[in-house]
């Protein structure tokens, strides 16, 4: 039995807008990882806030109650992205700048703002990557925030309880650095995340929920700017309403898609 792949149809309209945008952000969430092993947060039936609780997990409280028990579960989740590969969908993000200025020869920024805290953007060559959430690769101490080290070695996924390492200046513990629910976000990050929405001409969303504020706001902001917006989701988004074009398709097969039609247009 002869088995068709259907090669998703890029929307015409987004092509249009990219070979005559100078300025691109790429703003991702959790499905960006999807393809790549990386559990997402609330979509599917194993997704991490239908097995764990967010206020243990997920919040100042939570590490209060039990930092074991907290660091573990984030070093697993390290672990887990230090074992897998950027997708063919980070990859093309990578490769969007240079194919577009192949295309048309003029000078194409590409901004990654994402919700993800792990490193698959910066594996797959992405070199303007900002990280709203955090990152599980930049841990700090909880007294003084000087930046913590790792204990050495690949980190077990499967332990569910773990000593937090020690800081080096002040020898208060070491936590995972990212944004829990109930804190703040880093206010360089989001700062240098609006002024990139302010300057874009196309925002791409792809694979995330959005309904975490105040991440969620960029790409409204986006649109209220009048700026060109299109998501790429398998699923409408609750941002799908603020988009010029809904694509349904997922990470790891639109955006290579995207990247060959793009390749096949003539300058
Ligand atoms: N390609 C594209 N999108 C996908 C894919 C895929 N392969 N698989 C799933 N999706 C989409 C889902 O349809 C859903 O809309 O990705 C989205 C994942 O949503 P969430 O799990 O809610 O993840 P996200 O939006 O990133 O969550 C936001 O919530 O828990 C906090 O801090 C955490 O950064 C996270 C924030």
């Amino acid at each position: 039995m002869l088995l068709t792949i259907n090669k998703p149809q890029v929307p015409p309209e987004l092509l249009a807008a990219l070979t005559n945008a100078r300025r691109i952000v790429v703003f991702t969430g959790a499905g960006m990882s999807a393809e790549s092993g990386i559990a997402t947060f609330r979509d599917k039936p194993d997704s991490l806030w239908a097995k764990f609780n967010t206020r243990e997990m997920a919040s100042p409280d939570g590490w209060r109650k039990n930092k074991n028990r907290v660091w573990a579960w984030y070093e697993g989740r390290r672990g887990a992205v230090l074992q897998t590969e950027p997708n063919a969908g980070h990859v093309a993000i990578a490769e969007l700048s240079a194919t577009l200025q192949n295309l048309h020869g003029q000078p194409v920024q590409v901004d990654v703002i994402t919700q993800n805290v792990d490193n698959l953007h910066e594996r797959a060559g992405s070199t303007s990557v900002t990280h709203l959430h955090g990152s599980l690769f930049a841990p700090r101490c909880m007294a003084c925030e000087c930046p913590g080290e790792f204990i050495p070695g690949e980190p077990d996924q499967s332990l569910m309880s773990l000593d937090p390492p020690r800081c080096s200046h002040c020898n208060s513990y070491i936590r995972p650095g990212v944004v829990w629910f109930g804190e703040a976000m880093p206010q360089g990050p989001w700062r240098h995340a609006e002024d990139l929405v302010d300057i874009c001409h196309v925002m791409l969303v792809v694979g995330t929920s959005g309904i975490v504020w105040p991440a969620a706001e960029l790409p409204i902001n986006a649109h209220n700017l009048g700026k060109f917006t299109a998501e790429i989701n398998p699923a409408p988004s609750e941002l799908a309403k603020y988009m010029k074009v809904q694509w349904t398709s997922s990470a790891a097969t639109g955006l290579p898609a995207l990247i060959e039609e793009l390749k096949k247009l003539k300058p």
